[in-house]
């Protein structure tokens, strides 16, 4: 699969943030266009994978957590109730209920998965059985496991991936972490791809602070078999992020990157804003993903509404500044420009001039 890509490019999984217009259009490209499909039901998967199999007869890539059930503890919940009471009273929202469902559960969408049998599937959160693997495979589904660890890949290699998405700490969003603590896993791209090539026979996918073509290049000299970018689409026409967001991003200053557990009970890389820098002194109290994840999006929605950046969650990679508007099609075969120009003249790679004073590239 990744060697019959046009493009060794993959437009990351990002819930929230890209749907299937953006897998659609790299996809077309002859790179692999991604929809992250977690938060859809079995049978609103079905209808993402039909829609861009009917758009694209290329190859793409769904993506979906690995989680268990949970079963809160009242008192866990109310704690979490409590800390985001004013934040909802800001925004005008009434006392908060508990949800229906705090995600949606693994395995209907694993069925739904093998029934509509997209190209590829990566999975991140955690890991699947021999037995989930041989099912995808019997359905020829293309699997990649994401690992942020050499642990992780070796593992993710025992139960029969097809391909290791090495995900760095430079990453926007959530990452795949699944067997260490976060310290233990905070790895940069530039090691773990190394690592993880070193340790494992499989094709590997570079990932984080990807976020050009001297980057994708970069990759691929370090023995990727594609690198996969998600923070440099953020701003593409595609782009399904709020205005505030992409207000955040446009205007971020240098360094504005850090680890949040607050907002969704599960360590992400965002741009830091109002509500990561007030709950710092509490975010290692706040509930475990999904729950805070699920009591802190009515307030996320309403924030957005309102113009506001304080309480969102403005994912994005350490390589922000990098980002550039267009479309994802057009960003896709310029990545791959670039890289392939920088992969000729490897000792001065193009950055632009206005890269020197640290302007967005254009
Ligand atoms: C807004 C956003 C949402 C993301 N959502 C997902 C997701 O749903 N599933 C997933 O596996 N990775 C997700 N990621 C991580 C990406 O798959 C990818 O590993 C990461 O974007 C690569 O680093 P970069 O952001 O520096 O390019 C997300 C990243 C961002 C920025």
């Amino acid at each position: 699969m990744l060697d019959k890509l046009g493009i060794p490019i993959i437009q990351a999984p990002m819930l929230g943030a890209a749907a299937e217009s953006m897998a659609i259009a790299v996809s077309r490209t002859g790179a692999l266009g991604s929809l992250a499909v977690a938060n859809l039901n079995p049978d609103k998967l079905r209808r993402s994978v039909a829609e861009i199999r009917a758009a694209t007869p290329r190859p793409f890539a769904i993506n979906t957590f690995i989680q268990p059930p949970v079963d809160p503890a009242p008192e866990i919940v109310r704690a979490a109730m409590e800390l985001l009471a004013p934040w909802r009273e800001r925004f005008g929202l009434p006392p908060q209920s508990i949800p229906n469902q705090w995600a949606e559960p693994f395995e209907p969408q694993f069925a739904a998965i093998l029934d509509c049998g997209p190209p590829a599937a990566s999975f991140t959160f955690g890991i699947l059985t021999s037995e989930q693997t041989a099912a995808l495979r019997s359905r020829g589904i293309f699997i990649v496991g994401t690992a942020t660890t050499v642990g992780e890949a070796k593992a993710w290699a025992e139960v029969g991936s097809d391909a290791i998405c090495a995900q760095g700490f430079e990453a926007g969003g959530h990452r795949g972490s699944f067997l260490k603590t976060v310290p233990e896993s905070s790895i940069g791209t530039l090691s773990l791809v190394r690592t993880i090539v070193a340790a494992v026979d499989l094709p590997v996918i570079a990932a984080g602070g990807i976020s050009d073509g001297a980057g994708v290049a970069a990759a691929l000299m370090l023995g990727a078999a594609a690198a996969q970018i998600g923070t440099a689409y953020l701003l593409s026409n595609e782009s399904i992020i709020s205005a505030p967001w992409r207000g955040a991003i446009e205007a971020a200053p240098d360094d504005p990157t850090r680890l949040t557990r607050a907002i969704s009970g599960r360590f992400a890389r965002g741009i830091e804003n109002e509500f990561m820098s007030a709950m710092r002194r509490v975010e290692n109290e706040v509930a475990a993903y999904p729950v805070q994840n699920a009591l802190t999006q009515e307030l996320r929605a309403a924030a957005a509404k309102a113009g506001s950046t304080a309480p969102l969650s403005l994912w994005a990679g350490q390589g922000v500044k990098l980002a550039r508007p267009g479309g994802a099609a057009d960003i896709t075969l310029r990545l791959w420009a670039e890289a392939l120009d920088a992969m000729r003249n490897r000792t001065k790679v193009w950055l632009g001039p206005d890269a020197q004073k640290g302007d967005r590239l254009s």
